[in-house]
Parts: structure tokens; sequence; C-alpha cells
């Protein structure tokens, strides 16, 4: 197993501890309270994030879309790839630290996305957009933490409450898409959303080109 080299450190907002870019190897590593965020090793389903949401807004020529966060570019990349030159995409990212190393030492990784003419950056908390803006984005894509659950911070828990997709539900456009990444199931998110008025499904996708038997879920959730 090749060694770890810490390629930088910095505090998440909140004063809830920090997040560690790491190199092993080829493989660069986003790690919080000890646990892995992102790895360049594998991002399959970070790209199928923006894939599903893309696939169904094909029919749009100028698509709007809020990706909350940045982390190493895969998901954003990808959305720019399945859009047209039209397309605006808004990246909200919580950690200064984490833009800084899009534009250093992680963005060869996904092809230095942030570059794109396209793309506008929001400096802060994605929670914060959605809280302000109304019915302004086609779809949302949020890959924040590991699943419905606040791991970056315990604060991001609001994002995934009644309050929370419900300000993602006003910020949506009708016919609007809601996504969330995962690394597991939880049977109970589905539901959740169909409660605040979206027609929701989860889908299950390839995680990692090595293993086939790891699947991720992508919580899929329209706007009638
Ligand atoms: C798992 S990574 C995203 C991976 C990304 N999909 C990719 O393709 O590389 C999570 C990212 O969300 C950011 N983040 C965490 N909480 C956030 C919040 N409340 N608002 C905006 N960004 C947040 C983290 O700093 C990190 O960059």
């Amino acid at each position: 197993m090749d060694e770890e080299e810490v390629l930088g450190t910095a505090r998440i907002p909140g004063n809830v501890g920090t997040i560690i870019l790491l190199k092993r190897g080829d493989e660069f590593i986003l790690r919080v309270h000890d646990t892995e965020l992102m790895t360049s090793a594998a991002h399959l389903s970070e790209d199928s994030l923006s894939h599903l949401v893309c696939g169904r807004l094909k029919h749009l020529e100028a698509p709007t879309l809020l990706i909350g966060g940045l982390g190493m570019g895969f998901t954003l990349a990808a959305a720019l790839a399945s859009t047209g030159p039209q397309a605006k995409v808004v990246v909200a990212e919580l950690i200064g630290a984490v833009v800084e190393w899009n534009r250093g030492p992680l963005g060869h990784l996904a092809g230095f996305p942030l570059k794109d003419p396209r793309v506008s950056l929001r400096a802060g908390d994605v929670a914060m957009v959605l809280q302000t803006e109304l019915e302004e984005y086609d779809g949302i894509l949020l890959d924040v933490d590991n699943g419905p659950e606040g791991l970056t911070r315990d604060s991001n828990d609001w994002l995934y409450s009644n309050e929370g997709l419900a300000a993602a539900y006003s910020a949506l456009r009708p016919g609007g898409i809601l996504a969330v990444w995962s690394s597991h199931r939880e049977r109970s998110f589905a539901m959740r959303l169909a409660k605040i008025g979206f027609a929701a499904e989860e889908v299950r996708v390839p995680g990692d080109p090595t293993n086939p038997d790891e699947r991720h879920s992508i919580w899929v959730a329209k706007k009638p």
C-alpha cells in the first residue's frame, strides 16, 4: 500500500473539524472526521448523478443547474459534458480550500471544469442558495455528504429534513429534478421526498469500476 501524503488541510466552516486533502500513489482523497468523503479512484456514481438529471432535462435547450458541492469536480464535468452551450451551472461549495485545490492539484482530474464559462461559483453553504432562490433551477444535484444525513457537518442534516427538501422543491422550476447521492440505501428517504410532493425513485448505480458489486444510490425526485 502506498504511503499517504498530506497535500492540504482546511477548517470546515462552523468550526466543526478539518478537511484533509491526501495523495496515495495516483489517488487523491478528501477526508473529513476520519471518513473518506471523496476519492479520485472511483467516480462512476458521481458522474451518474449528472447523467440521470441531464437525461431527464434533454428537452431543455438552456437548463439551469445547481450542484452542491464541488468535491473533485467529477459531477460538474459530467453535467457540462451532458448539456449544451446555453446551459448554466451554479456550483455551491462550502469550503474555500476545496475550490483552491480544484484550481490547483485536483484540477486535472476532471479537466478543470471551473474554467468552463457556463459555470458560476457560489462560495458557501448550498442551503443558503436553496433558502433564497425561488423557481430558479431545472436541476438540483446534491452530493455534499455520503448519504441523506450530515457527514461534512451535522448542520447538513437540514438539507434532508422536510424543511430542507421543501426549500429544494421551491427552488426548482415546475418539472425540475432534485437528485441526491448516497453511498448506501435508505428506504425512508423516498417516502420523505414523496411527502414534500416529489415523484421520487431510488436508482442503484455502479460505484467502482474495479468492483461490480459496489452500488450507490441516487434518489431522483421530480417536481410535478
Ligand atoms: C463528496 S464531495 C462531492 C464530490 C463531487 N460530486 C465530485 O464529483 O467530486 C462533497 C463536497 O461537498 C462540499 N460540501 C459539504 N457540505 C456542503 C454544504 N452545506 N454546501 C456546499 N458544499 C458542501 C464538501 O466540501 C465537498 O467538496
